[in-house]
């Protein structure tokens, strides 16, 4: 199983702080925003990542993660020259998926709870088909909305519905295998311009093969995509971080965890990180391994 993180698009809810800077490299708290897709992306067994960003930003993420063999794990880049859409994104990495399964993540979604294991577990796990998942929120006309029966039979999937169905929303992580591709060359540009990944997971419906898993109460989903959101995604982590002195989403401590490095390789990342506290956090994992 592989991996793909979308760290494009344009952050125009974010202006001006994305006038220079992506916003999957700002700050959530003590980490960078991408930190946290990345982390959930290994959770969920996944050494294999392509990371998409635009041609003025990918430098920077190269510069971040390197090949990622620092984490045990192999990273490789692309450049995604337009923000033409989740589906675009799809195609671009065509190369990168092969006939591979893999899950795709957004850059600024983050994702927390005891139980997200046993649903990434479950989704990696599946063969075949597409594996989404329902998130019960709020204000579900903000998302793509999934409606479905006590079975897990998806019965409609809409983009912003202005009556939405149901309250789950799809949160940013897919889990596809190969066809994805083929089904994302059908779809055409949307009314908003862009490659729309519903029209993928419509492909999937048709054909009876998409799965949705309920994420329950017990996990946070948060995105990023708005100053508030920011904020309230950094007030999250550094509440539960200054509670618990667990990270949130650290992947450093997941490659450590997963076994993908050992004590010698975690202690030389975190030596020059002393400063911050970041690195006595890492080096403090070492002393106590079984929480
Ligand atoms: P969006 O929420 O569409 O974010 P955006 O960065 O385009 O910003 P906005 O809509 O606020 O102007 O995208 C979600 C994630 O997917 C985000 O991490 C950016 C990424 N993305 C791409 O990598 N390529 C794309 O073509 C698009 C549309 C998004």
């Amino acid at each position: 199983m592989k991996g793909i993180i979308l760290a494009g698009g344009t952050g125009s809810r974010l202006y001006p702080l994305t006038a220079v800077l992506s916003k999957q490299l700002m700050p959530v708290y003590d980490k960078p925003m991408i930190y946290y897709p990345l982390a959930t992306l290994m959770q969920a067994g996944i050494k294999d990542i392509l990371i998409i960003s635009t041609e003025q930003d990918l430098p920077s993420f190269k510069k971040l993660l390197n090949d990622g063999s620092q984490l045990g794990i192999k990273l490789s880049y692309q450049v995604q020259h337009e923000p033409k859409g989740l589906a675009h994104a799809l195609i671009i990495a065509e190369n990168f998926i092969k006939n591979d399964n893999f899950a795709m993540i957004l850059g600024d979604n983050l994702f927390y709870g005891q139980t997200l294991p046993t649903n990434l577990l479950k989704a990696a796990n599946r063969t075949s088909g597409c594996t989404i998942f329902g998130y019960h929120v709020a204000h579900p006309e903000n998302y793509g909305v999934v409606e479905f029966d006590r079975a897990g039979i998806v019965k409609s999937i809409v983009e912003k519905p202005q009556q939405p169905k149901s309250h789950f929303a799809i949160p940013g992580i897919y889990f596809f295998d190969s066809q994805a591709v083929g089904f994302a060359k059908n779809v055409v540009l949307s009314e908003r311009g862009e490659l729309e990944i519903v029209d993928v997971l419509k492909q999937y419906l048709t054909k009876q093969e998409l799965n949705v898993e309920i994420m329950g109460r017990g996990i946070a989903w948060l995105d990023t995509g708005t100053h508030a959101d920011l904020l309230a995604a950094s007030q999250f982590i550094e509440t539960i971080d200054n509670r618990q002195g667990l990270k949130i989403n650290c992947p450093e401590e997941q490659a450590f965890r997963n076994g993908w490095i050992d004590a010698a390789q975690l202690k030389a990342i975190a030596e020059p990180l002393m400063k911050s506290g970041y690195g006595a956090y890492l080096l403090n994992i070492l002393q106590e391994t079984d929480v």
